[in-house]
């Protein structure tokens, strides 16, 4: 085949992990090659596999040496709030000292201070403030990035966080997919929740629409915030509008919440540290997938983790995401929550890097990333070792040397140039 001028050949890679696309009880979820190339043309996936195949394959190409390093697909976090103001380290120590993030809630702590916090921000910091932490994530590999809303509450304050998230996307070079949360009923309207998500159905959800604001609707059921039946309505309201269904559900208590998910056809239920193995097979049977956040449970530091392999075993397409939050995962790394996938959730390695790629693409409902397939989008992470299971191994310590997104590279940017792959023309 002839790829043309402006097709891209690297080389030298030491160890190339290929996920699968699905991750069937069939199929292995990632499949390693050593001594690999990746051809690349219009930011494009040509090939992925041996060198000797995909070398075959190139013509008149640009070379890239990556000088043995090992490359993985884009990371994908499915689960982020990454728009938030303000700290909540007190409450760690509140934690520390043997309270419960639900007293900690109860006592009028927790999300409604984050709350606080965002509507005594401009628009400008909240931008900024979120710019600075995902310029971290980016140069962790993180390529495709989730960001909920639900730290506004008001209509207007709603709105404002999607429309920051959305100018987010237009200043960095990652895919950013926003979703309105449908968070907690602030404590003053709590008395007449159902005008709370009537003004949720008829006013919020048809504007973030109209101004395209959301790609997806999420809602926190639990006792405190939302009901089965309030996640009904609201998700019905969005999805007639063309948003996508995620649920945070099972996350403090098992309250069915695998089962309204796999009943309200959602894309993904995440958390879940309470399922049951009924739910575990309402989702397998659905086709939902389940996403577990194991930054919550290290940064909490109480309450189970969330069971992987049980849901893997149920037949459940498991993602990994961060739950990157200022109250109760304030963790970003997502090769760490990887790594504690495999270490703490029963997650095989390749299962937890699945998770991290093609997992979190599904999550979002996107299939033109995280396998590096011929015709995928082509976004990799070059990691500094010769075995690509070192972005797990050393946890939240692998050395990221390079970051593609639409085959364009953008981490090291251009003039921070150091130690980036040498390229030659042949
Ligand atoms: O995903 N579960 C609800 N919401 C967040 C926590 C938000 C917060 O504490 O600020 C979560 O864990
Ligand atoms: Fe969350």
């Amino acid at each position: 085949m002839t790829t043309g001028s402006r097709a891209t050949l690297y080389v030298g890679i030491a160890s190339l992990a290929l996920p699968s696309a699905d991750e069937g009880a069939d199929h292995a979820p990632v499949r390693t090659v050593t001594d690999a190339a990746l051809l690349v043309a219009d930011g494009h996936i040509v090939a992925a596999g041996p060198r000797v195949d995909v070398e075959a394959q190139a013509d008149q190409t640009k070379r890239v040496d990556l000088g043995g390093c090992a490359v993985v697909p884009g990371l994908v976090d499915s689960h982020t709030h990454l728009v938030f103001a303000g700290s909540r380290a007190d409450e760690m120590e509140r934690r520390s000292r043997g309270e419960t993030y639900e007293q900690i809630a109860q006592a009028g702590g927790g999300i409604v201070r984050t709350v606080e916090a965002v509507r005594h921000t401009s628009d400008e910091e909240l931008l900024r403030l979120a710019e600075a932490r995902l310029a971290a994530m980016l140069a962790r590999g993180v390529t495709t990035l989730e960001v909920k809303s639900g730290y506004g509450l008001t209509v207007h304050d709603e709105l404002r966080m999607l429309r920051v998230a959305r100018r987010l996307g237009t200043k960095v070079p990652l895919d950013i997919r926003t979703t309105l949360l449908a968070h907690v009923i602030p404590i003053a309207r709590r008395v007449e929740r159902e005008a709370y998500v009537h003004e949720l159905c008829e006013e919020l959800i048809p504007q973030a629409a109209a101004e395209k604001l959301a790609d997806y609707i999420d809602v926190f059921v639990e006792t405190g915030a939302f009901t089965a039946d309030d996640a009904r309505t609201i998700v019905h309201a969005a999805t007639s509008l063309g948003l996508r269904a995620k649920v945070h559900v099972d996350q403090l208590r098992d309250s069915d919440g695998a089962a309204l998910a796999a009943e309200l056809g959602a894309l993904s239920a995440d958390h879940l540290e309470f399922v049951s193995a009924t739910g575990r097979a309402h989702l397998a049977r659905a086709g939902v997938v389940a996403t577990v956040l194991p930054g919550c449970a290290l940064f909490l530091g109480k309450g189970p983790w969330p069971d992987g392999r049980a849901l893997r075993d149920a037949g459940c397409e498991v993602a990994v995401a961060t739950d990157y939050n200022p109250g109760s995962s304030m963790v970003r790394d997502l090769g760490l929550c990887a790594t504690l996938a495999a270490t703490r959730c029963g997650l095989t390695v390749q299962e937890a890097l699945w998770g991290i790629t093609r997992g979190g693409a599904k999550a979002l409902g996107l299939f033109d990333r995280g396998t590096l397939a011929a015709g995928e989008r082509a976004d990799f992470v070059v990691i500094e070792a010769d075995d690509w299971r070192a972005l797990l191994y050393e946890a939240g310590h692998a050395r990221v040397q390079a970051v593609y997104v639409g085959g364009r590279r953008v981490v090291p940017t251009s003039h921070a140039t150091r130690r980036s792959p040498r390229s030659t023309r042949h």
